[in-house]
C-alpha cells in the first residue's frame, strides 16, 4: 500500500466523527478555533473574492470562510479523501451555500485555478511531501497581492525526541510520527514561502506547537484570471 493509499484509508475511517474528535486535537482545549480564526483573518479576504482551502477535509474552515468573502465570493475546496469531501458536501448543502466547488485532488496534482485571491491550508500541509512545490504552484496561481496562509502543527523548539513523540502520536494518523519529527517539514514550508512569497512571516502559536506562515504575491507574478 502506498503512503497515499494509507492516508486516504486514515481520512475514510475518521470522516464521519472528524468534527467531533477534531475538537480535541491535538490535544483536549486546544485553541484551535482561535488558530483558524488567525489564519482566516491572514488571508486579508474581501466580499466576492475567491479562495482556496487546500486540504479542506471536512470543511471546518468553511464557516469562516463564507462570513468574509459573502455569497458574491467562491471557495474551492480541495481534498485528497473522498469521504472527508462527502463530509464537506453535507456542510455545504445543510448551510445552503452555492458558492463553494470540491475538488478531489492531491494537492501534488491540483492545478490551481489562475487569479485566486487566497489560498489557505490548516492542519494538513506539514503531511504533504511536496509541500515545497505545492506552495510554488499556488504563489503562481495568486492575484496580485494575493496571499498564501499555511498553519499546521510542529514540535516546539526545545522539546526532546521523546517527548515530541509522545505529544504527537494522538495527532499523527499512522505510523510515521517518527519520520514526521525528523523530517520537520515545516521548515520546508517556511522555506517555501520565503522563496515563493513576498513579505513572507512565520509566527508561532501556543508554545511553538503551531505556526502560522503566511505571504503574499509577487507583484510581477500574479496571474491573470483565465491565463
Ligand atoms: C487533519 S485533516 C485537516 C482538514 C482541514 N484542513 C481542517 O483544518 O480541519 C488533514 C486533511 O488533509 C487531507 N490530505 C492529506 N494529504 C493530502 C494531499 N496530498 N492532498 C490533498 N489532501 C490531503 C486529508 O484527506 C485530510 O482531509
Amino acid at each position: 500500500m502506498t503512503t497515499q493509499e494509507r492516508l486516504i484509508e486514515t481520512y475514510r475511517k475518521k470522516a464521519k466523527r472528524y468534527d467531533i474528535t477534531s475538537r480535541l486535537y491535538p490535544a483536549p482545549g486546544y485553541p484551535q478555533r482561535t488558530q483558524r480564526l488567525r489564519a482566516v483573518h491572514a488571508l486579508g479576504l474581501r466580499p466576492g473574492d475567491t479562495v482556496v482551502d487546500m486540504a479542506c477535509g471536512t470543511g471546518l474552515n468553511f464557516p469562516l470562510l463564507e462570513k468574509v468573502v459573502g455569497p458574491g465570493g467562491r471557495i474551492v475546496g480541495v481534498d485528497l479523501t473522498d469521504a472527508m469531501l462527502a463530509r464537506a458536501q453535507d456542510r455545504v448543502k445543510t448551510n445552503g451555500w452555492t458558492n463553494v466547488s470540491l475538488v478531489q485532488a492531491d494537492a501534488a496534482d491540483f492545478d490551481f485555478p489562475a487569479g485566486v485571491n487566497a489560498i489557505l491550508s490548516t492542519y494538513a500541509m506539514t503531511q504533504v511531501p511536496e509541500c515545497a512545490e505545492v506552495i510554488a504552484h499556488g504563489a503562481r496561481a495568486l492575484s496580485g497581492g494575493g496571499r498564501w496562509v499555511v498553519l499546521d502543527l510542529k514540535v516546539p523548539g526545545s522539546t526532546p525526541g521523546w517527548l515530541a513523540q509522545l505529544g504527537t502520536a494522538a495527532v499523527r494518523p499512522f505510523a510515521a510520527i517518527d519520520e514526521w519529527i525528523m523530517r520537520r517539514p515545516w521548515e520546508a514550508i517556511r522555506a517555501a514561502m520565503q522563496e515563493e512569497l513576498d513579505d513572507p512571516s512565520w509566527t508561532e502559536l501556543s508554545g511553538g506547537t503551531a505556526f502560522l506562515a503566511a505571504g503574499s504575491s509577487r507583484p510581477n507574478e500574479g496571474a491573470q484570471p483565465g491565463t
